[in-house]
């Protein structure tokens, strides 16, 4: 049996508060932390970047993903890597030669995950997959949280699960964009195993039993 992994973002997280957040995310059994990083070139929003996951760092012992929504990731994954994430996505669309910025994710013992944004399809990206460690498809555009789910990307996923299965790669494939238990179950049925999900448990007036619901999914 798979076992589904649910990576909670607090893009929407009231960040006075970040703390007891985290705490709660922890305690209600996150199996990691989505942290987006916006630059406002990627994408039209600005969150935070490595000055802000150092803090979180000190404050869980939960995994920290960071998934750079920036157009040049390449110049900062040092910053990153040292600001105690686990794992980096970047994206196929940012600039730069990717193959590069995820040896350089892997070199620093990190493990790397490759995003594709919904127009994005994975044809162009099978050079890539034996590399990464994660494949993100985005079920939104990137950008802002509580956007309505794309079913077309649901494809991708039932794709990228049967050529990892086809090469005998074990590889995670991760969802993220509109997951609520609905859409979560869809993605799970295609060959997800990692949902990310910001508002459905952020915002949902009720972490424990959020985190429970998606955890009782498959
Ligand atoms: C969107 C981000 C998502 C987002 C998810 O660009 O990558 O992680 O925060 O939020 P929801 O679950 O509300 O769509
Ligand atoms: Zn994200």
């Amino acid at each position: 049996m798979v076992t589904i992994k649910i990576s909670p973002s607090i893009l929407t997280a009231d960040l006075s508060n970040i703390g007891k957040t985290v705490g709660e995310l922890e305690d209600a059994g996150a199996d990691s932390l989505h942290l987006d990083v916006m630059d406002g070139h990627f994408v039209r929003n600005i969150t935070f970047g490595p000055a802000f996951i150092r803090s979180i760092r000190k404050i869980t012992k939960l995994p920290l993903e960071a998934h750079l929504m920036i157009e040049d990731p390449d110049m900062y994954i040092e910053q990153f890597a040292e600001s105690g994430c686990d794992s980096i996505i970047i994206h196929r669309e940012s600039h730069g030669n990717t193959l590069a910025t995820l040896r350089r994710i892997k070199e620093g013992g990190l493990k790397a995950g490759l995003a594709l944004s919904p127009e994005t399809g994975l044809k162009a990206s099978m050079d890539l997959l034996p590399e990464i460690d994660m494949l993100l498809v985005m079920t939104v555009s990137p950008g802002f949280g509580g956007q309505a789910f794309i079913p077309e990307c649901l494809a991708k996923v039932s794709e990228a699960r049967r050529y990892f299965a086809g090469k005998g790669l074990e590889k995670e494939i991760g969802v993220d964009g509109g997951i609520k238990l609905d859409t979560g179950r869809l993605c799970i049925e295609a060959g997800a195993d990692v949902l990310v999900a910001g508002t459905a448990i952020v915002d949902s007036g009720n972490i424990k039993e959020a985190v429970r619901s998606f955890k009782a999914l498959p």
